[in-house]
């Protein structure tokens, strides 16, 4: 079985969530492109929902696929957001970002009532950090802000590389919200949640794609089958 046939199965176990009614948060990325698909076949079938895309690529998909958009400002608050991650570690908190919609990923998981995560079983790790951190940052002052960035890193115990993120033209990649993305190559975060505060006060960095206590539930899609982990009591 293929990692893209995993990524359908974890999207399909979570699309059978979806009620009639329901206002929705729409992820981005290759797993959450699988939730749109068939959540549009569901809203082909008769199905009744609204969702808020998370970026302008998963807009277009769900324009295709026939699913019905609104806006964070036309709804007050969302009955469910599923999306994808790049890591998700026991706790369920959450490295995202690869796909550069983190800032939008966030605003929209946090107006939701419930959060799932939708992946493949390679996602799963004990301690965030492997997968570079990607940090939205503002191109005015950069320096200043990669410093800032430096001192919170040490001040949390972790360092590593950071890049400016590229596209394909050789540029810096453009965020939907018009930032630049710094990867940070931590390979382990220890403390992700008091990681997650310091980078949140530092001005110039517009959001970090660490995801604390905003998911719910995992369903995790393996050779063996699907693995559903909810997030553990203490962070309730
Ligand atoms: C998009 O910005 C990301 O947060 C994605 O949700 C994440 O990168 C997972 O993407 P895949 O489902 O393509 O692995």
């Amino acid at each position: 079985m293929s990692m893209d046939d995993l990524k359908r199965q974890a999207a399909a176990r979570a699309v059978e969530q979806v009620r009639d009614g329901m206002k929705l948060g729409l992820g981005t990325g290759s797993t959450a492109k699988h939730f749109v698909e068939l959540l549009g076949e569901r809203v082909q079938a008769g199905l009744k929902v609204i969702g808020v895309p998370t970026s302008e690529a998963t807009r277009a998909d769900a324009e295709r696929c026939g699913v019905p958009l609104t806006t964070l400002e036309e709804v007050d608050r969302l009955d469910l957001t599923v999306d994808g991650a790049d890591e998700i570690d026991p706790n369920l908190e959450l490295i995202k970002g690869g796909g550069g919609a983190l800032l939008r990923e966030k605003i929209v998981a946090a107006a939701s009532d419930r959060m799932i995560v939708i992946a493949d079983e390679s996602k799963w790790v004990k301690t965030l950090g492997r997968f570079p951190l990607p940090i939205e940052v503002v191109p005015f002052g950069l320096g200043a802000t990669r410093r800032a960035i430096e001192a919170a890193f040490a001040e949390n115990s972790v360092s590593g590389q950071m890049d400016i993120r590229k596209a394909k033209d050789g540029h810096a990649f453009v965020t939907d919200g018009g930032h630049w993305i710094v990867d940070a190559r931590l390979g382990q975060i220890p403390d992700s949640a008091r990681l997650a505060v310091s980078l949140n006060s530092i001005p110039g960095v517009v959001e970090h794609g660490l995801f604390i206590g905003l998911a719910r539930t995992a369903v995790l899609a393996g050779p063996e089958g699907i693995r559903v982990v909810e997030r553990p009591s203490r962070r309730n």
